[in-house]
């Protein structure tokens, strides 16, 4: 393993290229700058290789879908095997019914679902099918929630300058100013707020759409049951965001979780076992919506998209779930998850570095601050230049994360846990000293 990273002239040349074709160098996922950008090759298990052959601890899998690690055998093989049966038919599948079916079972709020390509795609849809239900049209969203890229979506995404509650901030160019009328922006966390806003627009309220886990702030105590019992009681759907949480932090999600089932979920990156594939689920009453029978009708969503329910997606999807079903999945997650967690947490406690790691045990980040983070503004100031660095310093250590959150798959093992030991204290000295 190189520990050094060191860049070929042939991985500078690629990214080179990579800055004049594509904006930024980027696919617009993780962003770097040119003297710093990552070329990636290829993945196995829990570690990358960029083009300049340095080996990683990878912390970012895909930004989540890889919770088995990259390549599991079982998954290779499940895609390869539909590939030869065909790549995408554009009509009801076995493979992609085998997976709702799989989807109905695990997820609590489930009777039905509909299969997207994205995560962003799922949100925008379960917005529109929770409006079209209540027959409503405004969205309650949290400060700083993050549900893909659509409209909605980047409402208060990250505001510098966040405005007072509840109104929203477009965070992105191009979005429909009249869009700021339809949407209230509440903070995560505190309950009384939100029910006053839940209370004050009930007659409009469409939708409110929540990260049970927002980003990596765990929900306090009562509220997803507070706003549970608040949303039940004046009919607004409630809609959680399990494109991250779902199938991570347990089989059946946040919602089995946090023991908190909402109205609508919209589901991405595990169920696709690394391919373009995502859902939304619902009780069958509210799925309805969608059913092309009642075409025609008022109530009626149309959707269609290209590559929904993609059979080699679903294979593979169905494949990952396989393995999460075994008994010691999610032990073994949760495991290895707090292993390195508190191989960080020593590192900033041997440093003493002002930062803590929040989140749950498959899904965490260091915060450079050791103030509570409860929501978006108590997050905010929380050394965005020092986690730049100690990314940079990571990298340099052969440790791959995204900006934000490490996220753990069933493939790290204990040689990770050490190595990542040493990488977090080396840059967190460096942190320390300047250096
Ligand atoms: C909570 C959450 N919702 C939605 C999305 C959007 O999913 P996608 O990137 O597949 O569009 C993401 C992506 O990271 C996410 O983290």
């Amino acid at each position: 393993m190189v520990y050094d990273r060191s860049r070929t002239p042939h991985e500078a040349d690629l990214v080179a290229r990579a800055f004049r074709v594509l904006p930024g160098g980027t696919l617009g996922n993780t962003y770097l700058p040119q003297d710093e950008a990552v070329l990636v090759a290829r993945g196995k298990g829990s570690h990358v290789w960029d083009v300049s052959g340095n080996e990683y601890v990878d912390y970012l899998l895909g930004s989540g879908p890889m919770v088995l690690g990259h390549a599991h055998p079982a998954v290779v093989q499940a895609a390869r095997d539909q590939m030869d049966r065909g790549s995408t038919f554009f009509a009801t599948n076995e493979i992609a019914l085998y997976l709702a079916e799989e989807l109905v079972k695990a997820i609590p709020c489930a009777e039905q679902v509909r299969f997207f390509s994205s995560g962003t795609e799922a949100t925008f849809y379960s917005l529109r099918l929770a409006r079209a239900y209540s027959r409503r049209d405004k969205v309650l969203k949290f400060e700083g929630g993050f549900h893909g890229m659509h409209d909605y979506a980047v409402m208060s995404l990250n505001p510098k300058d966040p405005p007072p509650f509840p109104t929203p901030h477009p965070d992105s160019a191009g979005v429909p100013r009249v869009l700021a009328q339809e949407v209230l922006v509440a903070p995560f966390n505190d309950l009384d707020v939100t029910a006053s806003l839940i209370r004050a627009h009930r007659q409009e309220l469409g939708a409110v759409i929540v990260e049970p886990l927002q980003r990596v702030i765990p929900p306090g105590p009562g509220f997803l049951q507070g706003l549970r019992e608040l949303t039940a009681r004046f009919s607004i759907p409630l809609v959680f965001d399990e494109v991250v949480t779902g199938f991570r932090l347990a089989y059946g999600g946040a919602q089995e979780y946090y023991g908190v089932v909402p109205d609508i979920a919209a589901y991405g990156k595990i169920i696709g076992g690394g391919f373009a594939l995502a859902a939304v689920a619902a009780r069958q009453e509210i799925m309805r919506h969608l059913d092309p029978a009642i075409e025609g009708t008022e109530g009626y969503i149309p959707q269609i998209g290209t590559l929904s329910g993609n059979p080699i997606a679903a294979a593979a999807g169905l494949a990952t779930l396989r393995e999460l079903q075994r008994p010691d999945a999610y032990p073994r997650l949760f495991a290895t998850g707090r292993a390195i967690r508190q191989a960080l947490e020593e590192a900033i406690r041997d440093t003493e570095f002002p930062a803590q790691v929040i989140g749950e045990d498959p899904l965490f980040d260091i915060v450079f601050s050791t103030n509570p983070v409860l929501d978006y503004r108590s997050s905010l100031g929380s050394g965005t230049a020092f986690s730049r660095r100690f990314n940079a310093l990571l990298r340099q250590q052969g440790v791959f994360r995204g900006p934000s959150k490490f996220y753990i798959s069933l493939a790290h093992t204990e040689e990770d846990v050490k190595r990542s030991r040493q990488a977090f204290a080396h840059a967190l000295v460096r942190l320390r000293t300047g250096a």
